[in-house]
């Protein structure tokens, strides 16, 4: 059976590229497959996060899921820290995966910067809590931005050495799903910088919840060269910062970027920073305002998570129980 899972971390504003890269291909999966989508608290919690405003943001982060049309009936929605077999099937997969292998991960070296020492040893291990998300589920696709890709190769790599280990064929090897023009927004200062809700700069990032006079600003200030609109995407190459807007308006009007780029042939930057504000807001302005209205009601977004949760947990449990069995260990 095709199951998806994915997560996403209360950890500060959502932005476009977290939209495009992700929200918008779940709410796309939603009635193809049996999905479950959590707001991964126990990842976060791998930085410094002030108590309340995690708190706040989970419940943000929830309203965003629902704001960009995911059902809460239909999918699972669910905060992380409520199901215990996370962090209980992390700790069986810490005892699988290699140091070599966590030492290769990208992300920790750049989450940890020069002063790897004082990184926290979670923030090291976050690959096979993430390996244990999916696989707690026994789920076959993983729809993530670009930038997951080399945790999913982790995730892959500990199933199927779990499996060769206990000579079983328990745990599935889950499939990235990186789709679509966007799969690596990158920040509006910068064309070769991902677009990320840890960029000190406000302006580097589009957040769902900005009003339109904010998207309209932030993109007329975005960076780009002196030169027009290329007729053909092949000419972005060399030209970073008009290939992510390009790519942008693509995954935004559902187009592929030289189709944008046919229909924009020759314009100046400026007339098409116009045409991608309509199109930004048009997108984002609905979804801000209902996030905005789901706020208000902090009950329901609490009561979707609790649900979520139970419902997960039913589907984690015996997989749980089957894994302590096949490792040896006296429970259930
Ligand atoms: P997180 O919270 O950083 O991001 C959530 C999702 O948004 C995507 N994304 C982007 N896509 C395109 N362009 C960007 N600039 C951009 N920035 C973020 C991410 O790829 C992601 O899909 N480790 C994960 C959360 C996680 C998870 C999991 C995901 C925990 N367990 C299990 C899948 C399966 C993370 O930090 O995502």
């Amino acid at each position: 059976m095709n199951r998806v899972f994915s997560g996403i971390q209360p950890t500060g504003d959502l932005h476009l590229g977290n939209y495009l890269g992700a929200l918008r291909n779940w709410v796309r999966m939603q009635h193809e497959y049996s999905c479950l989508y959590c707001v991964v608290d126990l990842h976060a919690i791998t930085m410094w996060q002030e108590p309340d405003a995690l708190r706040h943001n989970t419940l943000e982060v929830t309203a965003g899921l629902i704001a960009s049309g995911l059902d809460p009936k239909s999918n699972i929605i669910f905060n992380q820290s409520r199901v215990p077999a996370h962090a209980e099937l992390a700790w069986i997969f810490n005892c699988v995966a290699r140091l070599g292998w966590l030492n290769r991960m990208t992300q920790f070296k750049d989450k940890a910067g020069k002063n790897r020492e004082n990184a926290s040893v979670g923030l090291y291990a976050y690959p096979n809590l993430m390996a244990a998300d999916i696989l707690a589920y026994k789920a076959t696709h993983v729809p993530v931005g670009e930038d997951q890709k080399q945790h999913l190769e982790l995730a892959r790599d500990i199933a199927q050495k779990f499996n060769n280990d206990y000579g079983v064929n328990y745990f599935p090897l889950p499939e990235p799903v990186i789709q679509g023009p966007a799969t690596r927004v990158m920040s509006l200062r910068d064309g070769t910088k991902k677009m990320s809700k840890s960029d000190p700069s406000e302006a580097s990032r589009i957040n769902m919840t900005d009003s339109a006079d904010d998207i309209a600003q932030k993109i007329r200030r975005a960076k780009t060269d002196p030169d027009a609109l290329p007729d053909s995407a092949n000419d972005l190459e060399t030209r970073p910062e008009a290939a992510n807007l390009i790519g942008i308006y693509a995954a935004l009007s559902d187009m592929n970027s030289d189709e944008v780029c046919k229909k924009f042939a020759g314009a100046q930057f400026s007339a098409f920073k116009e045409a991608l504000t309509e199109r930004a807001v048009s997108v984002l302005a609905p979804i801000g305002a209902e996030m905005a209205r789901l706020l208000e009601n902090q009950d329901y977004l609490d009561q979707v998570l609790i649900e979520g949760a139970a419902r997960a947990g039913a589907i984690a449990e015996p997989i749980l129980h089957e894994t302590f069995r096949i490792v040896g260990l006296r429970r259930g």
